[in-house]
């Protein structure tokens, strides 16, 4: 008998990584060893105190049974608590916060909770690649909106196309942002209001990197903006903050009505999250200046130790405030593709190509700075000697 996948299944785009994944993984079987600065996960360790709350919560007999679909009561009041210390942000626990299975999975329920076919997604770029095959799912169309490096990669709302405006429902939004590491401001927030309450078009902030943030305070969060909950939801990840990203849990908070569809839509495909990750996550919020305090110091000297060279090799790139990456342009006669090869071939250094992140991601590689003093170095010197041979041509 053959067996025929649904439409919305063959339709859904492959994962623009999995070609990527695949010369990655063939060149690592020829031998020489590679360095990885191509990850999208921080590097340090899982804290020593999670774990050991980990180690605690599996052995208590109520995680091993179903738990409320919403979530613990005591993670929930925890999430409401943090916002309002660290953003001073007002959220109902019981109606205002979703848990979601990993960021990952909220972002690409959004389109499904609130589109019907055929409706129009803004879709900013360069930007994270999986918000693609929610939006697919949810049978809607995305019209790319080019970010540029003169508005500090923050969307023009004034030089959106009217048409697109009139037609959109619903835009994506991420900062501190990857691929490029643009941070947004409380400005550009407050303008993000008024521009969707005139228009009607739902805001989804990403805000799976709050933490990694290198001007001084913290990263803006939009639900701090008046107004925000009008328009819209924002989401917060514990993956990258926490070194957590194997335990699959993020929350929203925002606009009840969205909420609402996201925990029902959640609901059909899931019960509850796991209880020990739960009870992990209320552990890490409660500590989170002490478990995060070392992420600006560490980052800004990486941001500073590479961009150095890249200004002595004559690099152009954009230097991150935020994100754990840098944007950087390819040399003359490359593209991303040729140069990420290039890279990976020759230099044995994994990056990833710019154009996986959508349009205006043609010329850029994105590097990692998940790297140790250690691997820096051999960045640094295989970076000079791709120098010297391309001078030598
Ligand atoms: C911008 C962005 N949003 C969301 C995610 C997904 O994070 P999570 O582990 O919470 O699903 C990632 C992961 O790389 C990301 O880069």
């Amino acid at each position: 008998m053959k067996i025929e996948l649904s439409n919305t299944i063959k339709n859904i785009p492959e994962n623009v990584f999995y070609p990527i994944f695949k010369l990655i993984s063939e060149e690592s079987s020829s031998g020489k060893p590679l360095l990885n600065a191509g990850i999208g996960v921080p590097d340090s360790d899982t804290p020593e105190l999670l774990l050991k709350e980990l180690e605690i919560a599996i052995r208590k007999p109520e995680n091993m049974r179903y738990g409320a679909f919403d979530g613990k009561i005591t993670l929930l009041n925890e999430i409401s608590q943090w916002l309002k210390e660290k953003y001073n942000i007002d959220a109902n626990p019981k109606d205002e916060i979703a848990l979601v299975f990993g960021t990952k999975s909220g972002l690409s329920s959004i389109p499904s909770v609130l589109l019907n076919p055929n409706d129009t997604v803004l879709l900013p770029v360069p930007s994270y690649p999986d918000y693609i095959q929610g939006i697919a799912l949810a049978q809607a169309k995305y019209e790319e909106i080019e970010l540029k490096q003169e508005n500090n990669y923050l969307v023009d709302y004034s030089d959106i196309p009217e048409k697109l405006v009139k037609d959109a429902k619903l835009i994506f939004l991420n900062y501190p942002s990857n691929p490029i590491g643009a941070v947004a401001t409380k400005e550009f927030y407050k303008e993000t209001v008024t521009w969707a309450k005139e228009h009607n078009i739902v805001v989804l902030q990403d805000h799976a990197y709050s933490d990694f943030y290198y001007k001084d305070g913290y990263s803006p969060a939009f639900m701090q903006t008046i107004g925000a909950k009008d328009v819209g939801i924002e989401f917060f990840s514990f993956s990258k903050n926490f070194s957590i990203s194997g335990l699959r849990i993020g929350f929203a908070v925002g606009n009840k009505e969205i909420i609402r569809g996201l925990k029902e839509y959640n609901t059909i495909f899931h019960a509850n999250i796991y209880g020990a990750i739960q009870d992990t996550v209320v552990t890490a919020l409660k500590n989170h200046n002490l478990l995060t305090e070392h992420i600006k110091e560490t980052y800004s000297k990486r941001i500073d130790k590479i961009t150095s060279k890249l200004d002595e090799l004559g690099y152009s790139y954009f230097k991150p405030d935020g994100g754990i990456f840098i944007w950087l342009k390819v040399k003359d006669g490359y593209d991303s593709q040729s140069f990420f090869e290039l890279l990976l071939k020759k230099y044995r250094i994994v990056t990833m190509p710019g154009h996986v992140f959508g349009y205006g991601g043609e010329n850029y590689i994105r590097l990692s700075l998940s790297l140790s003093d250690e691997q820096i170095d051999i960045l640094i010197e295989k970076l000079e000697s791709l120098n010297n041979d391309l001078n030598n041509r």
